[in-house]
């Protein structure tokens, strides 16, 4: 099976994302000429070093580059400072200058972790990107959003830095389980919902096929949502307006994981999934799209086994569901801006949604979820 490859055109900064079964094989060919020097830094965590470490390191000798690495804890908690502190302390060990290439191997815990060490090192050291979960390939991974959580949320220190390039071995997604395959498939469905109502369709085919492994469904989901990504990002790299509909869900969709303390209770792509599906049911509640759009979202997801509302294995407090969004980092002059949508393949940024009618779809959901 052949590769994709797909330019994020950002002028000198533009980089290829490249995807396919087999890549970690072919990581060193791949990196070594994105390379200054000949030494590379791999960065990864206890549960895929085992998988995948040694292929990686193996293939970056193969194509004359030295490998480190460093193994970090594996888990969300790991995106904070303590081990920023500590990988930058391992890169500054390790002589990292900025002839060394860091490499990021894992999913978006990785990703984001090393990309911000990479990003603040010396001012701003090279990275590769090379994601291995459904979720960190599609969203995570491309783009340069680097960060880490603080006790006052997700994401809320980081830089923009982008990777010199980002490698999607598709064979990685078969040791996900299937909750991690379909939470990173919510953000597969997103780029239907943003502006591709045919990838939509697509998706209402294909997706069963896509999740239970079979290699072409998954190149090209992957494909069309890099595609998709890259071409928001290349418009506006630093989120001054149309990347901001990559949010879609996310502000329902932070507030559920503030409220489920960001824990396995719920992953992140299935908050995101409820929460596309609240800015649907929205939308439709505003008037602005037929309740039928919402209704064939939650179809889908239902088809799937993603939540499509809220589960009802807690009591939802309507307010502190509210607190939780203004706290959101796209909050601006007090008013939460929010993705709807005219339908699917339709969406708009506003910041003009009345609250009462905001709150009144959370306690319709809130009592919808009771056991
Ligand atoms: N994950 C949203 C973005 O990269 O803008």
């Amino acid at each position: 099976m052949t590769t994709t490859t797909i330019i994020v055109e950002l002028g000198e900064r533009s980089y290829p994302i490249h995807i396919g079964p087999g890549l970690l094989d072919r990581a060193g060919e791949l990196i070594a000429p994105a390379m200054r020097g000949n030494r590379a830094l791999v960065v990864t965590d206890d549960r895929v070093a085992p998988l995948y470490l040694e292929r990686v390191e193996r293939s970056l000798v193969a194509a004359g580059v030295t490998p480190m690495h460093t193994v970090l804890p594996a888990g969300e908690k790991t995106k904070d400072f303590g081990h920023l502190q500590s990988l930058l302390d391992a890169m500054l060990e390790a002589r990292t200058e900025r002839g060394v290439m860091v490499v990021a191997l894992g999913g978006g815990v990785i990703g984001d972790l090393t990309g911000f060490a990479a990003a603040i090192l010396l001012r701003g050291v090279d990275f590769v990107q090379i994601p291995t979960t459904l979720l960190s390939q599609v969203d995570s991974s491309v783009g340069g959003k680097t960060g880490i959580n603080t006790r006052h949320g997700k994401n809320l220190i980081g830089a923009f830095h982008q990777p010199r390039l980002v490698l999607a071995d598709i064979d990685t997604l078969d040791t996900l389980d299937r909750r991690q395959v379909l939470a990173g498939y919510a953000e597969v469905v997103k780029y239907g919902l943003i502006d591709d109502a045919p990838f939509f369709g697509w998706l209402e085919t294909n997706a069963a096929r896509l999740i239970d492994g079979d290699l072409d469904a998954r190149r090209h989901a992957v494909a069309v949502s890099c595609r998709a990504k890259a071409r928001i990002v290349a418009a506006d790299e630093r989120e001054g307006g149309v990347r901001a509909l990559l949010n879609l869900g996310h502000t329902f969709g932070h507030a559920l994981e503030a409220e489920t303390g960001f824990s396995d209770e719920m992953l992140h792509g299935e908050a995101v999934a409820i929460g596309m599906v609240m800015a649907f049911r929205l939308s439709a509640r505003l008037g602005l799209a037929a309740p039928d759009d919402a209704g064939r979202l939650v179809r889908h997801l239902d088809a799937l086994g993603l939540p499509s509302g809220l589960p009802g294995r807690r009591e939802w407090d309507v307010d502190r569901l509210l607190s939780h969004m203004q706290g959101d980092k796209k909050v601006k002059d007090g008013k939460v801006t929010f993705v709807l949508a005219r339908g699917i393949g339709q969406s708009f940024l506003t910041r003009d949604v009345p609250e009462a009618e905001l709150a009144a779809l959370l306690a319709e959901m809130a009592r919808e979820s009771a056991p």
